[in-house]
C-alpha cells in the first residue's frame, strides 16, 4: 500500500463524523489507453489495424493524424467527427464502471468515432490515481473494429455476477451523429472473468427489439450456487420495454408496461449550466435480496421520471406471466421520489436493503432503505462541480462504486480536457450512508 493510501485510511479513522459521502478514487481529465507497444497482442502480422488507422507494434507508432502520443495543448473546442482517426481523446467519454477482484472495468461506448477500445479496465491497486491509461479487456484484438469475427463494438455498462462472470450488451453500433453505423447485430455477451473467455454470445432476435431500442445496462439475477440458472434483465430506455434473458434456455423475450415509459412532466434537466429535455424511459433495474417466497423485488424507474416502481422476479422469470397483455397488480407503484429526482443508474446493497440512486438533476448520489417510506430518501453526496452526471452506480460487495462523467457539458457545451472531467468514486456502504436516514433505519431494524 502506498503512502497516500495509508494516509487516507488514517484520516478516515480520525474524522469519523465528517467522512460522509464518497471518495474520489480515480480521476481523469482525458481518457488515454495503454497502447500495446510493449506487449504485442496475438496477431499474425506486425500491426494492429484500426478504422482508417494503423498501429505498428515494432515502432509503437501510428499512421493516423492523431496518435496516442499527440498532445494537443490547451482546452479544445473541436470534436472532429471525421473518419480518419482511431483515437480522438475528445470523443472518449467513460459511461460505466464496475469491479471484479483487482480489476476496475471502465466502458467507453462508441458514441463517436475515435474510440479505440470500448471495454477496458485498470488495476484497482494502481499506484497512479489520475489519468491512468485504460487497458482493453480482454485485449486489443477483441475491441478492434477490424478484427475478424465478433468484436466488441460499443458497451455502455457491465454487470459482474457472483459466479465470476461479466455481462454486457454490445450495441454493435457506432453512433456517429447523423451517420450511425450498425457494425454488428445487438448482442448480450457473457464472459468468464477467470479465463477472460466469452462463454455466451446471444444475438437478439429482431422480435425483442424496436426501432428506438437503446440497451445501456444489464442486471443479473442469479444465486451463487445456481450459476446455470441465471436471468438477465435489460431495460430498453428508448423503446420503453424490458428484455428478459434466460441463460439456461439461451432465449430472450420482451415485456411491455406503461411504467417503462418516460413521464412527460419530468423531462426537463438543468445540469452543469445547460438546460435540455430528455425522454429516456426505464433506465436501470436493481434487485433486492431473496424474499421468503424465493424471489427478489426488481426496483426500476425511468430516467425522465420521478416515480419508483417494483415487480417481483417471480413475474419477470416466467415468460407467460411477464408477457401477458393485462398485468393486473404484478407491477407496483412504490411512490414518487419528489422533484428533481430524475435518476440514471441505481443499484441495491442487498444485505442492508439500501437502494443507491444517481440523481442527474442534483449532481448527487442518494440512498433509500427499501424497508422505509420513500420519503426517507437521503442525499449521500452532492457536488455541483465534481459530481456532474452520475452515469453508473454499482454496489460491489459492501462497496459503492460511482462513475461521474460531466456528460451534459460534453453534449451541449465544451469540456475542458485540462480539468478533471471523469471520476470513479468509492466508499464502503456503511461509511457512505453514515448520518443519512438510510443509516438510522438500518440500526433500528437490527
Ligand atoms: C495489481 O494486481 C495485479 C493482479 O493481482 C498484479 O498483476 C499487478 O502487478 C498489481 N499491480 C501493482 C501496482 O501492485
Ligand atoms: C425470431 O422472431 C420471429 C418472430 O418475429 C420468429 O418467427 C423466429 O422464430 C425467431 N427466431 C429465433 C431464432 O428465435
Ligand atoms: C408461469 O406462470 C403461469 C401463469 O401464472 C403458471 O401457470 C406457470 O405455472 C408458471 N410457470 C412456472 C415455471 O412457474
Amino acid at each position: 500500500m502506498n503512502f497516500l493510501a495509508s494516509l487516507l485510511i488514517l484520516l478516515g479513522t480520525f474524522s469519523v463524523i465528517s467522512t460522509r459521502g464518497l471518495r474520489e478514487e480515480f480521476t481523469w481529465s482525458r481518457i488515454s489507453y495503454d497502447w500495446p507497444a510493449g506487449t504485442p497482442p496475438r496477431f499474425g502480422g506486425g500491426e494492429i489495424s484500426f478504422p482508417r488507422g494503423r498501429y505498428d507494434r515494432t515502432t509503437g507508432r501510428t499512421t493516423t493524424r492523431r496518435s496516442s502520443t499527440s498532445r494537443p495543448t490547451g482546452s479544445t473546442t473541436s470534436r472532429p467527427d471525421t473518419n480518419d482517426a482511431y483515437y480522438i481523446y475528445q470523443n472518449n467519454i467513460p459511461m460505466g464502471a464496475n469491479v471484479w477482484n483487482e480489476k476496475l472495468f471502465i466502458t467507453v461506448p462508441r458514441r463517436r468515432v475515435g474510440v479505440p477500445s470500448t471495454l477496458n479496465y485498470i488495476w484497482v491497486n494502481s499506484s497512479q490515481h489520475h489519468n491512468v491509461p485504460l487497458k482493453p479487456y480482454p485485449d486489443w484484438e477483441s475491441n478492434s473494429l477490424e478484427a475478424r469475427g465478433d468484436k466488441f463494438v460499443s458497451v455502455y455498462r457491465v454487470a459482474v455476477d457472483g459466479c465470476d462472470r461479466l455481462w454486457f450488451v454490445d450495441t454493435g453500433r457506432i453512433e456517429t451523429p447523423g451517420n450511425p453505423d450498425q457494425v454488428q447485430p445487438i448482442a448480450l455477451v457473457i464472459m468468464d472473468l477467470k479465463t477472460d473467455r466469452v462463454l455466451q454470445r446471444h444475438v437478439f432476435n429482431s422480435s425483442v427489439l424496436r426501432s428506438g431500442t437503446s440497451l445501456a445496462s444489464v442486471t443479473v439475477d442469479v444465486e451463487d450456487d445456481k450459476c446455470g440458472d441465471a436471468f438477465a434483465y435489460i431495460p430498453d430506455l428508448g423503446g420503453f420495454g424490458l428484455i428478459v434473458y434466460s441463460l439456461r434456455e439461451d432465449r430472450a423475450w420482451r415485456l411491455n408496461h406503461n411504467y417503462f415509459s418516460f413521464e412527460p412532466v419530468a423531462g426537463e434537466f438543468m445540469v452543469g449550466g445547460h438546460r435540455f429535455q430528455w425522454n429516456d424511459g426505464i433506465f436501470s433495474i436493481a434487485l433486492s435480496d431473496l424474499k421468503s417466497d424465493g424471489h427478489r423485488d426488481a426496483y426500476f424507474h425511468s430516467m425522465a421520471g420521478f416515480n419508483q416502481y417494483r415487480v417481483s422476479t417471480r413475474v419477470l422469470r416466467n415468460e407467460t406471466l411477464s408477457t401477458r397483455s393485462y398485468h393486473d397488480t404484478d407491477f407496483e407503484h412504490v411512490g414518487s421520489r419528489g422533484p428533481l429526482s430524475q435518476t440514471s443508474s441505481s443499484d441495491l446493497h442487498k444485505t442492508h436493503g439500501i437502494l443507491f440512486l444517481g440523481l442527474v438533476n442534483q449532481n448527487a448520489l442518494a440512498c433509500w432503505n427499501i424497508a422505509t417510506p420513500l420519503s426517507d430518501i437521503s442525499i449521500v453526496h452532492k457536488n455541483d462541480e465534481t459530481m456532474i452526471y452520475p452515469s453508473d452506480v454499482k454496489v460491489s460487495g459492501d462497496t459503492i462504486v460511482l462513475l461521474t462523467n460531466t456528460m451534459p457539458v460534453f453534449l451541449y457545451g465544451t469540456l475542458d480536457y485540462d480539468r478533471t472531467n471523469f471520476r470513479v468514486w468509492v466508499e464502503s456502504v456503511d461509511t457512505a450512508i453514515r448520518g443519512t436516514k438510510c443509516d438510522k433505519s438500518r440500526r433500528s431494524k437490527s
